[in-house]
């Protein structure tokens, strides 16, 4: 089982662990990456995402477990010898080398003859759209444009596997927006295997096929965005991943009693009566005036207009807050009105408390 996975996967992270002390900074995992695919490692601050790259990149011991990458064994193997692109958030870039010179090094390193390098280096630099800016020194780039030429640096050698490290961390919305875009073409144009860390949900919905999302050193789930965001694996991960609505209550009879009312299960969702429980659902599952569910009275107690959408925040009688999407053709509703809303049962998910 153990060796038929390794052979496939690009990346197989095997019982890996690490404790600093008594600190559990990752309890012992297993995660397979699949050749060419793109994973984003999500998570709160401290929850371990550093800890894993740097196993992997050979940066950090892990306490137990194996690292295998194409198949072999590379737990003990030296970073510079694991064949990895690595950038980190501090892109850390020569200060006293030039553009050009900083591009090239990693070719330097692979001693690669003159011309050939140049050929490349140019490439690389018009990839990530710094054709003109050869001649200069870091210092005398903005952090957008050094940050792209550490990702050229990287790219320019062709590793079939990188790992990045928060590398848009340090870049405003806008300029963030358009590199993420440019790290996508980067991934489709090279067909490289990337795991990619951030704490931006909304980055890691964007960039990946897969999402692996760790609290407190543990993967709390490992699925598609749209699994993660649609089928969130406990209230954790549905309150990480973008905006969630969350009743609570206990079963009985087949609803789940809250102190705003029974509402209804999710079909085949099938809880043990007695049990506590939560309902989750997203704020664009919330309709005003269900006519086909079951509905709730509240009160519209706050609302925000943001662009194409206004965002609604209603209070039910119990004091519980809910959010909805309204488009901004539907116009939005003033401070104070009363409103009744409900969702399809199949839209909601029941989770532990
Ligand atoms: N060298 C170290 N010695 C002791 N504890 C460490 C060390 N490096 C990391 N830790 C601890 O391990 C845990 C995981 O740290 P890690 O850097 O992996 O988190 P992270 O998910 O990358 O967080 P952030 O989003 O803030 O970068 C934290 O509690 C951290 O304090
Ligand atoms: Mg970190």
């Amino acid at each position: 089982m153990d060796s038929l996975a390794a052979t496939t996967a690009k990346l197989a992270v095997r019982g890996i662990g690490k404790r600093y002390g008594k600190l559990d900074a990752l309890l012992p995992m297993d995660l397979d990456v699949a050749p060419g695919e793109f994973l984003t490692v999500l998570g709160p601050s401290g929850s371990g995402k550093t800890t894993l790259l740097q196993i992997i990149a050979g940066l950090t011991e892990p306490t137990c477990g194996r690292l295998l990458i194409d198949g072999r064994n590379e737990t003990h193997t030296p970073p510079h010898k694991r064949g990895i692109g690595v950038v980190f958030q501090n892109y850390a870039l020569f200060p006293h080398l030039t553009v050009q010179e900083n591009v090239a090094f990693p070719l330097q390193m692979r001693r690669m003859p003159g011309a050939e390098r140049d050929r490349k280096v140019a490439a690389a630099l018009e990839l990530v759209g710094l054709g003109g800016l050869h001649q200069r020194f870091p210092r005398e780039l903005s952090g957008g444009q050094q940050q792209r030429v550490a990702l050229a640096r990287c790219f320019v050698y062709q590793p079939a596997l990188i790992i990045m490290d928060e590398p848009l961390g340090a870049l405003d919305r806008k300029l963030r927006e358009s590199m993420q875009l440019e790290i996508r073409r980067l991934h489709r144009d090279t067909g490289a295997t990337i795991m990619f860390v951030t704490h931006d949900q909304e980055e890691a919905l964007a960039l990946s096929d897969r999402i692996c999302l760790l609290n407190h050193g543990r993967i709390e789930q490992l699925g598609s965005p749209e699994a993660v965001y649609e089928h969130p694996a406990s209230l954790f991960v549905a309150d990480f991943i973008g905006l969630s609505n969350v009743l609570r209550g206990h079963i009985q009879g087949g609803v789940l009693l809250t102190a705003d009312g029974p509402l209804p299960l999710p079909p085949g969702s099938g809880g043990t009566a007695g049990r506590e429980a939560a309902l989750v659902i997203r704020p664009e599952h919330v309709e005003l005036d269900p006519t086909d569910f079951p509905a709730l009275s509240g009160t519209v107690t706050e609302t925000v207009y943001a662009g194409a959408e206004h965002r609604l925040q209603v209070t039910l009688g119990s004091g519980a807050t809910l959010l909805l999407r309204r488009s901004a053709g539907q116009g939005s509703l003033p401070l104070g009105a009363a409103v009744r809303l409900g969702w399809s049962p199949s839209r909601a998910r029941l989770l532990n408390p």
